[in-house]
């Protein structure tokens, strides 16, 4: 199958690295040049464990290929995906200018009968208007039709979520682009779900919000914990045995970020009300994640009191581990607070510590994670990459000036922590 990618980010460069592995012919498509001169040298601009690998061998096998094109790509392909961002704006919607201008783009170089697909997370009705676009721009009436295929991967595991994923959703009418894309999957050997527009579209934004509602229940627990002397994590042990509730997406910690939950649970509260109907519940999973965060901090100002000059060392900025993403990190709030009240951080994180620079750079960056507890008044454990389990524990203890540890994420093991000589702070236990 002939295939190109709008759009080279996270989404579309790792989408179409596995649909060239599993032996389609893909064309990766974006409007970056230096992104595309990048990707021809064989440097992948983003971290991603096994995509780099995957892009090399793809390319000297001569099934990936990169440009920055939409004419070639739409001229070579039968099946052209959308992958662009769909940003949030100031008042939670979502911007949609991206799309609109490839809907238009694609419109314009259009000849011959081509499935469009937004892979892109987008608010319902998103592809009927991508139609009407398409249609009204397009000079040579050619045929088309518009799918819906949400992509559900997750960042740091994302190889592993495109190879095998739990489920593909096409939202599609049209009996012919349902043929297409079931034979786009059909190495996958996945269970596809054939859906109407309006639906597809919908199962994203409501996964995302169901996933962060779970998150901020467990985190809403982990109060009631702390107020009751109990553990959340055995509650949430508990809970997980049963088949319907699941164990997944039941850690406790300092809240959800990250490039998607924060932008998808406040587009879905928007487009609700847009739709006439105002989505409390999912206001409230906002709003439990946004105390989270405030909490953890009171629990800092706690015991340190004043956190002017204090040394804090920061462990993780990352939105969680396996990723150099720092986009809604929760890690990088928190660095904020502490630099805002005059504390000096030092930080280290084992693939984020790039682009944090960028973002923070008044940050001292350690070269190790034993660095981060020299001299400092306390640890904050903030992103959950599983090399800081089996840190030297007891050498940070010597190097820190007062041993207290604020594990953000639950990562390390309580008893072990204070029998070591810590003073330990953790969520709900
Ligand atoms: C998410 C969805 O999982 C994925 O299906 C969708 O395509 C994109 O959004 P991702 O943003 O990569 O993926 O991250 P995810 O692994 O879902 O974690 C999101 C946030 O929740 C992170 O900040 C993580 O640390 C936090 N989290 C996750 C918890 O606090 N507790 C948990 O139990 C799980």
């Amino acid at each position: 199958m002939k295939i190109s990618i709008i759009g080279s980010g996270y989404v579309g460069l790792t989408t179409g690295a596995c649909f060239a592995d599993i032996g389609h012919e893909v064309i990766c498509i974006d409007n970056d040049s230096n992104k595309i001169k990048s990707l021809l040298a064989g440097n992948i601009p983003i971290y991603e464990p096994g995509l780099e690998e995957l892009v090399k061998k793809n390319v000297k096998k001569g099934t990936l290929h990169f440009t920055e094109s939409i004419e070639e790509g739409v001229e070579k392909s039968l099946v052209i995906f959308i992958a662009v961002p769909t940003p949030p704006l100031e008042d939670g919607s979502v911007d949609m200018t991206y799309i609109e201008k490839v809907a238009r783009q694609i419109a314009a170089v259009l000849k011959d009968y081509r499935v469009i697909v937004d892979k892109s997370t987008v608010p319902v009705k998103t592809g009927e208007k991508v139609y009407q676009t398409i249609k009204r721009y397009n000079s040579h009436k050619s045929e088309f039709d518009v799918v819906s295929n949400p992509e559900f991967l997750r960042e740091g595991v994302a190889i592993h979520d495109l190879l095998h994923p739990d489920r593909v959703v096409i939202g599609a009418t049209s009996e012919r682009a349902i043929k297409i894309m079931k034979e786009v999957y059909a190495p996958f050997k996945a269970p596809i779900l054939i859906t109407d527009l309006n639906s597809a579209e919908l199962i994203k934004h409501a996964s995302n919000s169901f996933l962060a509602l779970k998150i901020s229940y467990i985190n809403a627990l982990s109060r009631i914990c702390e107020a009751a002397g109990a553990n959340v994590q055995m509650v949430a042990e508990g809970m997980g045995l049963d088949h319907r509730i699941g164990k997944h997406f039941l850690k406790a910690g300092i809240g959800w970020g990250g490039s998607c939950f924060p932008k998808d649970v406040a587009a879905f509260i928007k487009i609700s009300q847009e739709l006439g109907y105002d989505f409390k519940l999912l206001k409230e999973v906002s709003q439990i994640n946004n105390d989270q965060k405030e909490i953890f901090l009171r629990k800092i100002r706690n015991v340190l009191w004043v956190l002017k000059d204090k040394r804090i060392g920061l462990l993780g900025l990352a939105f969680k581990n396996n990723t150099d993403d720092v986009r809604s990190s929760v890690a990088m709030d928190l660095a904020r607070v502490f630099l805002k009240e005059g504390a000096i951080v030092q930080a280290f994180d084992p693939k984020a510590m790039g682009k944090a620079k960028e973002l923070l750079p008044s940050i001292h960056y350690c070269s190790s994670a034993l660095e981060v507890a020299e001299e400092a008044d306390c640890i904050v454990l903030a992103t959950e990459w599983e090399e800081f389990i089996n840190l030297d524990w007891k050498s940070m203890k010597s190097k820190m000036i007062s041993p207290i540890i604020f594990d953000g994420r639950n990562l390390l093991d309580k008893k072990k922590m204070i029998e070591m000589g810590y003073h330990y702070v953790g969520v709900g236990n």
